[in-house]
């Protein structure tokens, strides 16, 4: 195959890129990603000060210009975020206790019921683990609201759309011995065992020289699809882009049969969140990077 898209779909996975509905008019970028990939995230068109910036005022035009333009390029779509601390609209962070637990709500059903059947996941809850040792949930609004937010998050969302794949997602997850690793994973084991609806985990894969990759990802992964839900790597990028460790976490998902899938967060580093970390497979010329015919040897 010569495309990631085409390479990953000789497994039966994707190769998906994060997409900037801002960045649609620039040919050189929509070459590439119209030629490359197979899903698509937008990278803040779907998320809370997006869709929602005043209360009960939904607001979809540029989600809809990314899910369009993917759907128009034969791709899908990963909806990205519903219920997450950052990226917030004004209004939510000045909320809290009931009021904020019912604006969650409000704002999943509201989302969930616009895209309802054309997404084939959801970034349900996004980063709601706290670095460090401790292993348990962030401080957030959203987390004072009660330790069962990220429950009625998942349960509100399966009843708005029983047809889509409701994930966590969070990064620094990968560690299998990372104590945020271990959290995010006996919550999953919760869930499954009490029948909370979850159908995916999100390894964001941000990786850089203060949380590298470890191989012992692939555990991580297979541990979590022994759950019984399927893995992903949603956000990959890697600081400085080795070409080995590019394809060493290609191999680690290509090892877990439930593991569904790639993302990285961006088409060019000059598109990238962290474009001084130079973390993509194309470089800001558009032309491939040694990363790239990493991953596609890999595939
Ligand atoms: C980032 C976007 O790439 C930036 O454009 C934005 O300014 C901030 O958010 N984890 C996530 C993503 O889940 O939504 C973040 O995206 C990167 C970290």
């Amino acid at each position: 195959a010569s495309t990631l898209g085409a390479a990953a779909a000789q497994s039966g996975r994707y190769f998906g890129t994060a997409i900037s509905a801002g960045k649609l008019g620039d040919s050189a970028y929509t070459t590439i990603a119209g030629r490359e990939f197979t899903m698509v995230t937008p990278e803040n068109e779907m998320k809370i000060d997006a869709t929602e910036p005043q209360q009960g005022r939904f607001n979809f035009t540029a989600g809809d210009q990314v899910y369009n333009w993917a759907v128009q390029h034969g791709m899908q779509v990963r909806g990205h975020t519903l219920a997450w601390h950052s990226q917030q609209p004004g209004w939510m962070q000045s909320l809290s206790g009931s009021a904020l637990r019912q604006a969650m709500i409000n704002h999943i059903n509201g989302v969930m019921a616009h895209y309802k059947g054309k997404l084939a996941y959801w970034d349900v809850v996004n980063e709601a683990f706290a670095d460090g040792g401790s292993g348990g949930r962030r401080d957030s609004n959203l987390q004072r609201t009660g330790n069962d937010w990220i429950e009625v998050a998942f349960r509100t969302a399966r009843a708005a759309d029983p047809n889509v794949k409701l994930c966590y997602n969070d990064y620094n997850i990968e560690d299998w011995s990372a104590a945020k690793t271990q959290g995010v994973y006996t919550m999953v084991k919760d869930f499954k065992s009490r029948g909370v609806p979850i159908d995916c985990v999100g390894f964001q894969s941000h990786f850089n020289s203060g949380d590298p990759y470890k191989s012992n990802f692939r555990t991580t992964l297979q541990n979590f699809a022994a759950l019984g839900v399927d893995v992903a790597i949603t956000e990959l990028d890697i600081q400085g882009a080795s070409a080995t460790t590019y394809a060493n976490v290609t191999n680690d998902c290509l090892a877990v049969s439930r593991c569904v899938g790639f993302t990285v967060w961006g088409v060019r580093d000059s598109d990238s969140w962290r474009s001084g970390d130079t973390p993509l497979l194309f470089d800001g010329n558009g032309n491939k990077k040694p990363a790239y015919t990493s991953v596609l040897g890999a595939l």
